[in-house]
């Protein structure tokens, strides 16, 4: 056992803090693991199996979700095997068996986690052949546009509501390929900070409403000087 503990990603070792999941350690290490339902502030729940990494112990390979596994000193693991490679371009297969594939047309087309995933693990048909899922989406007041057809169950938009906004009017309903994040029935969602899902969501379901339509992206966005702090509305005030 050294002082400072160390583990092996696809044979670099890498020094960790101690307590950290494995999903940190990497992401620490300047190695991007993918994933959704893993977030900085929010932790993990283990919701979308994409951080998939292969561990080997005792000479042997398993699969572990990387966010819910602790980085232990010593270990060794690999993301640039083909099984993990494997396991997470089936996950990215399967979570958009049900997404559209309208990223054209997508708010967060081109700053998109889902659009960016699916790209990297070169997924391009979809070879399910009955039809995908469709939801009702809701009028959530003037902040933001719902779209839950490309919801993909990372539970984020919840646990930042629910954890951090102080808001208890956004709620999980249904389970498993029928999982639905809405309002008990349309209305504006109560808290100030309900904007901030158009942020937290990775595939676009939550959107700024009235922001550029909708459309902005980041390659199009100019720095403005301005008195406010971090404010996305762009009103170019300066006093
Ligand atoms: Fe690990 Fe979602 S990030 S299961």
């Amino acid at each position: 056992m050294s002082d400072t503990p160390k583990l092996r990603i696809d044979g670099r070792e890498v020094t960790f803090r101690p307590g950290v999941d494995l999903l940190t350690a990497c992401i620490e290490a300047g190695v991007m693991v993918p994933h959704f339902c893993w977030h900085g502030a929010l932790g993990s729940v283990g919701a979308c199996r994409l951080c998939a990494v292969t561990v080997t112990e005792n000479g042997r390979d398993r699969i572990e979700m990387s966010c819910m596994t602790p980085a232990t000193d010593g270990m060794e693991i690999k993301l640039r095997d083909p099984e993990s490679e494997d396991f997470r371009a089936r996950v990215i297969e399967w979570l958009m068996v049900n997404h559209p594939h309208d990223c054209a047309v997508c708010e967060a087309g081109g700053a998109c986690h889902l659009q960016d995933m699916t790209v990297a693990t070169g997924h391009h048909a979809r070879r399910a052949r009955f039809p995908k899922r469709t939801h009702r989406n809701q009028d959530l007041g003037p902040l933001l546009t719902h779209e839950m057809n490309r919801c993909i169950a990372c539970y984020r938009c919840t646990r930042f509501y629910r954890g951090y906004a102080g808001g208890r009017d956004l709620d999980v309903f249904g389970a498993h390929d029928n999982v639905y994040f809405g309002r008990a029935e349309d209305g504006v969602l109560e808290s100030p900070f309900a904007g901030n899902l158009a942020e937290v969501c990775p595939t676009g379901v939550f959107n700024d409403k009235g922001w550029s339509k909708g459309y902005a992206r980041p390659w199009d966005m100019m720095h403005s000087p301005s008195v406010c702090n971090g404010c996305s509305v762009g009103c170019n005030l300066t006093i």
